[in-house]
């Protein structure tokens, strides 16, 4: 049995203790590793190499995929999957392990009715954002690395009278911004999924002023492109200098978390179990502590939706 693993869209902390652990996995169940480097645009170009264990020793702690990542547009074209089902056919490959997000399910939901290539999906990305699961490969990682960037940024905010806006990605999705925001200590939480009110946040914070505080830290989520415009709103309503941090890409980077190592195995020994058992195109989803899988259609067809009752802890933040 030949089974690939490949890495699409955004990479991922965790994303190289999934692939260590696929190959060795594999090789302990007689399933002979491939590796497709560069997503689905490597797939197209043939990309595609047999893996030993020697070629995922010593990557454990390390972040990104050393199998690499892209975006595709010319995967939606059918003659490029046409390519890409070539070349799989060339190795005798006919399951695909799929480290992404839904985008790339479904892009393989396609190419599976079509060719009839099988693929098990692992959920990866720090945007938390896929339908059907709690937690995404990479999440945990991301938010220590915005924890550790908040922190110091707070060092520098308690040294002067000022309003730190730090804006974190996640898309549309506010999950990382809610979190962060829950586990900083700060002011202000802003994300797409929740209302907020300006009016009763400026009067809150003027108050806290006359009773002495003396920065503030706002996180705010780009999936709501208002993180100048919040910065501003420091600067004329609350009368505070204020800057404003982008954090950017270095959210996607960092050493795999404690949790990440772990669960990037839990979730590919399951997806290699399901591969196994003969079972297709499934998405593993850890949910109530349990790692277990659904078919990928329920996966892309539905939306996620962030826990009601983490915005509502939230809610003094944004009101
Ligand atoms: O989906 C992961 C993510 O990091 C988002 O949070 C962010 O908006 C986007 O990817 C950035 O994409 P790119 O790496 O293409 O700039």
């Amino acid at each position: 049995m030949n089974i690939a693993i490949m890495a699409s869209g955004g990479d991922c902390s965790g994303m190289n203790p999934a692939t260590k652990r696929f190959v060795e996995y594999s090789i302990q169940n007689g399933i002979t590793p491939y590796f497709i480097y560069e997503g689905l645009e490597g797939l197209i170009d043939g990309k595609i190499k047999k893996a030993a264990f020697t070629d995922v020793s010593g990557i454990i702690y390390r972040g990104g995929t050393i199998i690499r990542s892209s975006r595709s547009k010319k995967f939606y074209e059918k003659k490029y999957r046409q390519i890409a089902y070539e070349n799989l056919k060339k190795h005798s490959i006919n399951t695909v392990i799929v480290l992404g997000g839904d985008g790339s399910f479904r892009a393989f939901e396609i190419f599976s009715n079509e060719f009839g290539i099988n693929f098990i999906g692992i959920p990866a990305t720090i945007d938390n954002d896929i339908y059907g699961t709690e937690y995404c490969l990479g999440v945990d990682t991301a938010l220590n690395i915005i924890r550790g960037a908040v922190d110091d940024i707070r060092d520098t905010a308690s040294s002067f009278n000022r309003a730190f806006v730090i804006e974190t990605m996640g898309r549309e999705c506010g999950y990382l911004a809610l979190i962060t925001a829950l586990t900083s200590g700060a002011e202000m939480c802003l994300i797409p999924e929740a209302s907020y009110n300006l009016d009763s946040l400026k009067k809150k914070f003027l108050k806290q002023i006359d009773e002495g505080r003396r920065y503030f830290i706002a996180i705010v989520s780009e999936g709501l492109k208002i993180s100048e415009e919040i910065k501003e709103w420091f600067e004329n309503e609350i009368g505070f200098e204020s800057r404003l941090t982008v954090l950017g890409h270095i959210q996607r980077g960092g050493n795999p978390t404690v949790f990440d190592r772990l669960t990037a195995f839990e979730f590919v020994t399951s997806a290699l179990d399901l591969a196994l058992k003969g079972e297709k195109n499934k998405i593993v989803v850890y949910r109530n502590s349990k790692f277990e899988s659904i078919d990928s259609k329920i996966v892309t067809t539905n939306r996620y939706k962030i826990d009601e009752k983490l915005i509502e802890l939230a809610k003094e933040m944004m009101e």
